[in-house]
């Protein structure tokens, strides 16, 4: 593992490395296969971060299943309610089927909070959440997680699909911001 990025202006050091990421993915894919054991989910990717845990996660999966992605756009609403979401690429029909929602990490669960919402309407047949990274510290919504892959502390980190700035998303390892 690189002993550290640098990505614009700012410093990264390690936090997990790619065999321990990728150990940690092998396992939650064999717990999702035991679960889904003869059923065909439909997994969903949150875009643009979820998708490499979700290429590798659907690898680790044995058995059929499908997977679709969706992009949530937020914008901040006239309203004082604040930020309001819209979800584009949700084509499929969702009623009885068993869906997984992938997500690459749950900060203040604002995003999971308000997707779950929205597919809770499609009346699937069960709905599960996936989360490669979730900081508790960060929490404002109340979301539930199924399957977590690390728990860490409120910090930034990049890797494994999550970017600063755009950048950061190719590195294999997760890699965190260094204290000044
Ligand atoms: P939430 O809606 O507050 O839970 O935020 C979730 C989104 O914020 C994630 O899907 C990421 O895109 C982004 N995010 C939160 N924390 C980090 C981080 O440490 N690094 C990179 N992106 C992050
Ligand atoms: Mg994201």
């Amino acid at each position: 593992m690189t002993a550290s990025v640098q990505i614009r202006d700012l410093h990264f050091v390690p936090m997990l490395s790619e065999a321990e990421v990728q150990a940690r993915v092998q396992a939650l894919g064999e717990a999702l296969s035991a679960r889904f054991k003869g059923e065909t989910p439909l997994f969903i990717s949150i875009l643009s971060g979820a998708f490499v845990f979700a290429s590798d996660l659907i690898r680790a999966y044995e058995g059929n299943c499908e997977i679709g992605f969706v992009k949530l756009k937020s914008y901040t609403g006239t309203r004082s309610t604040g930020d309001v979401q819209t979800v584009m690429g949700l084509e499929k029909d969702l009623s009885g089927r068993h869906i997984v929602v992938v997500e690459d990490i749950i900060d203040t669960g604002r995003t999971l909070h308000f997707f779950l919402e929205h597919l809770r309407s499609f009346n699937p047949a069960s709905l599960c959440t996936v989360t490669f990274l979730r900081k508790p510290e960060a929490a404002q919504f109340e979301v539930p997680v199924d399957y977590i892959g690390f728990d860490i502390e409120d910090k930034f980190v990049v890797g494994y699909g999550l970017d600063y700035d755009g950048l950061g998303r190719n590195i294999p390892g997760v890699y965190v911001l260094a204290e000044q």
